[in-house]
């Protein structure tokens, strides 16, 4: 933790503070878009399997809620605005959308599993990178909490995938180098 500059009463340094608000901010606008994602494809899905992913899309957006509020309110703590406009998401977000698009219900799971694990990603990546910069340990602490809740979010898509998805078959997903160069980098050398 880095405590050269202590600036406000959590004894967290402004460099701190600013780096945490920073990942929570990218975060957040992910979540917003993913959160939205559900919310279409719990109405718009469609097929033999319409009952079960319904309910599965609504469950996801209600847990994903929660992580949302608790994200916002640490970006406050951290003494910074927390966005809340559909505007400053869209600016933000490394997610895409496909308006217009309504594609069949194993395509809409496998969209919501390659979203969450772009999270996980990016999440695990941050939490490294910020290992050498001073990531307080309040936020690195729910990042991981958001993090594990991804994870759990990820696993139920990949299972229904692996159900209602015969005949698709999907590459597992895994770090790329060419996405996140820096992992490698931290992690070459052992
Ligand atoms: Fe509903």
């Amino acid at each position: 933790m880095n405590m050269t500059m202590v600036e406000d009463g959590i004894g967290l340094s402004e460099q701190c503070s600013r780096e945490g608000a920073r990942i929570l901010t990218q975060v957040l606008a992910d979540q917003h878009v993913l959160q939205q994602k559900l919310h279409n494809y719990h109405w718009n899905v469609r097929g033999p399997h319409f009952t079960e992913l319904h309910r599965l899309f609504e469950r996801q957006y209600e847990v994903l809620g929660k992580t949302i509020d608790e994200v916002a309110e640490r970006i406050r703590q951290l003494g910074y605005p927390a966005p809340g406009t559909m505007t400053e998401f869209l600016q933000l977000t490394n997610l895409t959308e496909y308006p217009g698009d309504y594609p069949n219900a194993n395509v809409m799971v496998g969209n919501i599993l390659e979203d969450h694990e772009l999270l996980v990603r990016r999440i695990r990546w941050e939490l490294i990178a910020e290992e050498h910069c001073g990531l307080d340990d309040g936020t690195a602490d729910l990042l991981v909490s958001v993090m594990r809740a991804h994870e759990k979010l990820a696993w139920m898509m990949r299972a229904t995938l692996s159900v209602a998805g015969e005949g698709t078959s999907r590459p597992e997903t895994d770090l790329s180098e060419t996405e996140h160069p820096e992992y490698f980098q931290y992690h070459s050398g052992g």
